[in-house]
C-alpha cells in the first residue's frame, strides 16, 4: 500500500517531534524538497501518493538524529540566491548578510576594487559581493580542502571565476597583491563553548571554534591586515567579543573602530579603518 502526501507528513512530524521545535514545518521542507516541489503543493495533493516514500523517511531520520535540513537538501538560501552545501563546510548565516551589506556601502564609497576574504567557507560573501559588484576581483581564503571545493562549485555555477580566485592559505599569508579592504567571519567561538548538537555535531570544528578565548583568530586578523597595510577591515564576530576587541586595537592603534548589532539587537561584529 502507497503512502499519501498526507499520511507521509503525519508520520514525519511524530519522528521530528524530540528534535525539532517547528515538526511539522521540517517535515513540510523535506517532503518539499524529497517531492521537488514547493510546500503550497503539498496542501492541495495532500491525498497523492509519496514516490520513493523509503528515500523520504531516510532524510527524516537524518533530520531526527539533528543534521541540519541543508546537509541533507545540500543547499542553503542565502541573500539573494541558493549554495550549494554539503558536511565539511559551514552552513552560512543570515547575520552574515549584515556584514555583506556592510562592506558593499564602503565599496561603494571608496570605489574598491580589490578586496580579499578571510575563511571562504561555501563562499557565501565573496559571491554575493562579485555578483553586486562585476567590476570587483576578490582573493578568497580557506586553510581547509572541503570548504575551498565547495566554493570552487558555487564560484563557478555563477560564472564568476573572472572575479573570485581561491587561495588555499593561513588568514591572509599568501596574498601579497595590493588590497583594499578584507572582509572576514571568521571562527570565533571559544573552545568549551556549548553549542546545540546540529551544529557541533555535524558544521565543522575548524569554522566554529577561534581558540581557547573565542577571540584569538580574530585578533590575529588584525594584526596582519594592519601589517600588510590594508585600510579596512570588516568581521563578524561573537556577541560578547566588543570589550575585548576594542581593548586590544586601542593597543594596537587604529583609526575608527565601528562596532554593529544584529537583528536580534546583539553586538555582531566591526568596521576597522586603518589609514
Ligand atoms: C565561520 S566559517 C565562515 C564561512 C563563510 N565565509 C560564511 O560566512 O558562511 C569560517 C571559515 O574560516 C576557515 N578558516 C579557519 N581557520 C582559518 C585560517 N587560519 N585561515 C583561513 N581560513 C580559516 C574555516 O575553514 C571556515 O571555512
Amino acid at each position: 500500500m502507497k503512502t499519501s502526501i498526507q499520511e507521509a507528513l503525519s508520520w514525519a512530524k511524530e519522528e521530528l517531534t524530540e528534535s525539532c521545535e517547528r515538526p511539522m514545518f521540517e517535515a513540510e521542507l523535506l517532503l518539499a524538497y524529497h517531492l521537488g516541489k514547493d510546500r503550497i503543493y503539498l496542501i492541495t495533493h495532500e491525498s497523492d501518493k509519496v514516490e520513493h516514500f523509503e528515500v523520504f523517511q531516510k532524510f527524516i531520520k537524518r533530520r531526527a538524529a539533528n543534521e541540519p535540513y541543508e546537509y541533507i537538501a545540500g543547499k542553503v538560501s542565502f541573500y539573494d540566491i541558493h549554495l550549494e552545501v554539503e558536511k565539511g563546510v559551514l552552513i552560512p548565516r543570515p547575520e552574515t548578510e549584515i556584514l555583506i551589506d556592510l562592506v558593499s556601502g564602503i565599496i561603494e564609497k571608496e570605489k574598491i576594487t580589490h578586496i580579499a576574504e578571510i575563511g571562504v567557507g561555501s563562499g557565501a560573501i565573496s559571491v554575493v559581493l562579485a555578483r553586486k559588484f562585476p567590476e570587483l576581483k576578490i582573493i578568497a581564503t580557506d586553510i581547509c580542502d572541503a570548504p575551498l571545493k565547495v566554493a570552487h562549485k558555487n564560484i563557478d555555477t555563477f560564472g564568476l571565476t573572472e572575479q573570485v580566485e581561491l587561495r588555499k592559505s593561513n588568514l591572509i599569508d599568501e596574498i601579497n597583491e595590493p588590497i583594499e579592504l578584507v572582509v572576514s567571519n571568521p571562527p570565533y567561538i571559544a573552545e568549551d563553548c556549548l553549542l546545540e548538537p546540529n551544529v557541533v555535531d555535524y558544521e565543522p570544528k575548524e569554522a566554529l571554534f577561534g581558540g581557547r578565548v573565542g577571540d584569538e583568530l580574530l585578533k590575529q586578523i588584525i594584526l596582519d591586515v594592519k601589517e600588510k597595510g590594508i585600510k579596512y577591515l570588516a568581521c563578524e564576530m561573537g556577541y560578547d567579543q566588543k570589550e575585548p576587541i576594542k581593548a586590544f586595537v586601542n593597543e594596537v592603534g587604529v583609526k575608527s573602530i565601528k562596532f554593529y548589532k544584529d537583528l536580534a539587537g546583539f553586538d555582531r561584529g566591526f568596521v576597522i579603518q586603518f589609514l
